[in-house]
């Protein structure tokens, strides 16, 4: 089985104060790994360490007991959703942005056009496939950053709080990609403040604060612990009068 690693790592941006700091998670495959923590504690940067888009100071990313720096492909095996999708699409239309990752690896036309149906049936986006990006809402562009990463079956899927803006119908397309994903032994890492994702997935639950990692199987914790750990934005269900 090949695991995620984190392995004592140290990060800053240039200038600033550390954001991990000898810092360690693990992510299995066919388990969700749930990054949870306080706003600007670092999961987005987390989840950009492990994608190989940011080089710790110290310490390692490893794939398959392996540093990620020393595998020529590891690109390839990535697939990462942006906390902000626009900072992703740049191509004109829906169509060109989910096609571009299979126009780089050099598919056919008519195998294109195929992936990019079935992706975007799946997502309830077809209707938006001869739309210009930059015209669409906020959920919509989340849901053709996701369609553009899955179009290609990554091994590792990064998703940076995929439920923003995003109603039911979305939220059960990408759901049942993640379950699919799961049942295909892959990986998977989200980091959220959405609690009813907690909820939902069972795997390993990782609370990034005070600079370090510390995760936990998700039944070794209750949803109260970590809403209060993590400070998720949890209100009882009483309403205010
Ligand atoms: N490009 C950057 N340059 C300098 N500092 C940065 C940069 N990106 C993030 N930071 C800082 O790193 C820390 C961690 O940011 P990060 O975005 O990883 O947090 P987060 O846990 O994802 O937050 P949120 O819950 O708001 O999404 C923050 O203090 C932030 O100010
Ligand atoms: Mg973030």
């Amino acid at each position: 089985m090949d695991k995620l690693v984190l392995k004592n790592v140290t990060f800053t941006y240039n200038g600033y104060k550390p954001v991990l700091v000898d810092a360690s998670m693990e992510a299995l495959p066919g388990e969700v790994t749930v990054l949870v923590g306080p706003t600007g504690s670092g999961k987005s940067t987390t989840l950009m360490l492990l994608a190989g888009l940011l080089v710790p100071e110290k310490g390692s990313v490893y794939f398959g007991g392996r540093p990620i720096r020393e595998l020529e492909n590891y690109r390839r095996l990535v697939g990462i959703l942006f906390q902000n999708p626009e900072d992703q699409l740049f191509n004109p239309t829906v169509f060109d942005e989910i096609a571009y990752s299979l126009r780089t690896m050099g598919l056919s036309s008519s195998e294109i056009v195929d992936r990019v149906d079935s992706i975007s049936e799946k997502l309830g986006i077809k209707h938006l496939l001869g739309e210009y990006t930059y015209r669409l809402s906020a959920g919509q562009k989340k849901l053709v950053a996701i369609a553009s990463i899955l179009v290609y079956s990554p091994e590792i899927l990064l998703l940076d709080e995929p439920s923003t803006n995003i109603d039911y119908d979305g939220l059960y397309a990408i759901d049942s990609i993640i379950q699919e994903y799961v049942g295909k032994e892959k990986i998977v890492v989200i980091a959220t403040h959405d609690t009813s994702l907690l909820e939902r997935y069972s795997g390993r639950v990782c609370i990034v604060r005070d600079a370090k990692i510390k995760c936990r199987d998700s039944e070794a914790l209750s949803l109260d612990e970590i809403v209060r750990e993590a400070r998720l934005p949890y209100l009882s269900p009483t309403r205010c009068s």
